[in-house]
């Protein structure tokens, strides 16, 4: 989780709407807040691995993902932006992980202080 986030643009010039299905998914840095906040609050709901995603670009990114409760993360609209997104996101993970100490990734899932 997320899937993306139901959107819509109107052409002001044509009164028309951009969109032949007139709706359409919003992916990307936008819906990152929402994607959070939505995989922590079933973090706390359920006791099932969630793969987090939605707006993830960065290693920084992708940590809030861990810490709200993901057990795994994925990046898909960044990776048309950077190609190289990915791997960045693993090796920026190692990079936070030996600057805090913290030996497991498991050790950062769901591990969000109130
Ligand atoms: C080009 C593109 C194609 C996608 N196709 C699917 C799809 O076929 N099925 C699906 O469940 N989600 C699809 N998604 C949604 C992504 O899996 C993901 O949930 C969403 O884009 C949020 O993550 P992101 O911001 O990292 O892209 C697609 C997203 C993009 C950008």
């Amino acid at each position: 989780m997320i899937n993306t986030i139901t959107g819509m643009k109107i052409d002001i010039h044509r009164k028309k709407f951009v969109l032949a299905n007139k709706t359409g998914g919003m992916s990307g840095p936008a819906i990152k807040p929402i994607a959070v906040r939505m995989v922590y609050q079933t973090a706390q709901a359920v006791k099932i691995p969630i793969i987090g995603m939605g707006g993830i670009g960065s290693a920084e990114d992708a940590v809030e993902f861990l810490l709200a409760g993901a057990s795994a993360v994925a990046v898909g609209a960044m990776n048309f932006v950077n190609p190289y997104s990915t791997i960045e996101v693993v090796e920026g993970i190692e990079a936070y992980m030996e600057q805090y100490g913290i030996e497991k990734v498991t050790d950062l899932i769901g591990a969000v202080e109130a």
